[in-house]
């Protein structure tokens, strides 16, 4: 099967030019005006549209088993609703037990995972330490293609990580070329708050935000960083939501650190005021962790990403429908975190970001697929159109306009955190693999048929780190024994 994308404007993270893009067997195999294609390819018609690499979404939880219950949202759905957006690789998240095998996690996800339409990789969490953890962090990343390993700073009495364990994780991260990647919010810090909020007999949803406030997150991010710098481990923070944590990446990225920011699309246009609304319903389906901050550090996430402090958006899928979320109706403690938007990044980042004249098309292709795939090492297979890339493109028409609804989205949950957004720009077709999979409103996906991808660890580069940090070892002094009396 081949496709020809004809008449389009080819947009990279680089480069913005007239070409037509053909497709065989899963790849771009070539690039140019008026290509020699077989009779039978598949034609796209892309005139008056640009054609992008598909987005990458660095960071969902599908199916996800999370605080008494399970996400609604599984593979299947998950990355239908991806193509349907525009993007067509997810990296989500293997989240083991504490004292759950890791390696048994990891297979577990994997076989979950098998119905996937769209690519797929995973970050793996680190949730407890041992050797065998140790040990098995080395299979996954030289085995399995895992190149980067999670850690929660909150979710105390589950999934939180003491400063131990980020140490030893962080360190052997170094060792294996993989990047560390973290949820920073101090969840001591978390927990004395929601048992101060519950005291005072605040029991809904505003509870939420007023124990998780910003310094909770500048606290932790600032920790993990200065962690990193002390193992010399490249560090990812996710969901950055407030100056405070965007200040500690930039800050550390002066210094000359290897510190990465993840922004939300959720975090750059929602703001806090959601927690105060009197539904409990809809306050509960926007909690989320780290919560909606106010409109100041909304305009501060959209600086961080325009500087390039912050290179990647993601959303953090993680869907709930009201009867699962009900389980906090009077305790916010016990509403599961998480919201949507897998389908919705894409169309609201251009809409927000490239209509408003904040992020140029360039840009925009850099922080929804580019950057990603540079970072977690899956670049120029992904991430790029360019001879040889994995043909997962986007069609995108700027002149498409839709309102976002709960009523229309593919996305299996009850309430779509952006509705009644008007949008103007979206994808026209997505190709996965070289199919259109994707095209003027229908999915046309086949169960199964998303990859697993490998992401290789960064031994070469690390070479280098290794004879800098011998270089800065601990000095030691010879010193002459004592003479004896
Ligand atoms: O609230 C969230 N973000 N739920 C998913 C788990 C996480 O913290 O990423
Ligand atoms: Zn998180
Ligand atoms: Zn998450």
């Amino acid at each position: 099967m081949s496709t020809l994308i004809r008449g389009g404007t080819v947009v990279t993270s680089e480069l913005t030019y007239r070409a037509d893009v053909y497709c065989e067997g899963g790849l771009i195999k070539a690039i140019g005006e008026n290509l020699d294609v077989p009779s039978n390819a598949e034609i796209v018609d892309a005139g008056g549209q640009y054609v992008m690499p598909g987005g990458i979404d660095p960071h969902t939880h599908m199916q996800l088993p999370f605080m008494g219950t399970v996400a609604s949202e599984d593979f299947y759905t998950g990355t239908a609703a991806a193509l349907a957006g525009g993007t067509t690789q997810i990296i989500d998240f293997v989240i083991p037990d504490p004292e759950e095998s890791i390696m048994d996690a990891y297979k577990k996800w994997r076989g979950w995972a098998e119905k996937s339409v769209a690519d797929y990789s995973f970050h793996v969490a680190i949730t407890w330490w041992d050797d065998t953890v140790h040990r098995d962090m080395g299979i996954l990343a030289e085995q399995e293609g895992i190149n980067s390993f999670k850690h929660f700073m909150a979710y105390k009495n589950a999934i939180m990580v003491s400063d131990e364990m980020m140490l030893a994780s962080f360190n052997r991260c170094r060792e294996l070329g993989a990047v560390a990647t973290v949820h920073a919010e101090n969840g001591e810090m978390v927990y004395y708050l929601q048992q101060e909020m519950l005291k005072k007999g605040i029991t809904g949803p505003e509870g939420h935000p007023q124990s998780r406030p910003p310094e909770v997150e500048g606290e932790a991010a600032n920790r993990a960083i200065r962690t990193a710098q002390l193992l010399d481990t490249p560090v990812y923070i996710v969901h950055v939501s407030c100056k405070e944590s965007l200040e500690a990446i930039t800050r550390a990225r002066l210094e000359g650190q290897r510190v990465f920011g993840e922004v939300l699309a959720g975090h750059l246009l929602i703001d806090d005021s959601v927690y105060y609304n009197e539904d409990f319903e809809y306050a509960a389906a926007h909690v989320m962790s780290p919560p909606f901050r106010s409109k100041e550090h909304q305009k501060e996430l959209w600086r961080g990403l325009q500087s390039g402090n912050l290179q990647t958006t993601a959303t953090d899928h993680c869907c709930f429908c009201a009867p699962q979320k009900a389980a906090g109706r009077n305790d916010f403690t016990q509403i599961p975190n998480g919201t949507s938007g897998v389908e919705d990044r894409m169309a609201v980042l251009w809409h927000h970001g490239v209509n408003s004249g904040k992020l140029t098309m360039n840009e925009f292709v850099k922080v929804t697929s580019t950057n990603a795939a540079q970072i977690f090492n899956i670049h120029p297979k992904k991430g790029s159109i360019s001879v040889g890339a994995d043909a997962d493109i986007v069609v995108w028409d700027p002149a498409m306009s839709r309102t976002i609804s709960v009523k229309t989205h593919h996305q299996n949950i009850d309430f779509n955190i952006f509705e009644g957004m008007e949008v103007q720009g979206g994808p026209s077709h997505t190709i996965s693999q070289g199919n259109v999979v994707y095209k003027d409103g229908q999915l046309n996906v086949v169960r199964g048929a998303g990859r697993f991808i490998k992401r290789p660890t960064f031994n070469t580069h690390f070479d280098a780190l290794k004879i800098r940090r011998e270089q800065n070892a601990p000095r030691q002094v010879q010193r002459a024994p004592i003479a004896a009396e």
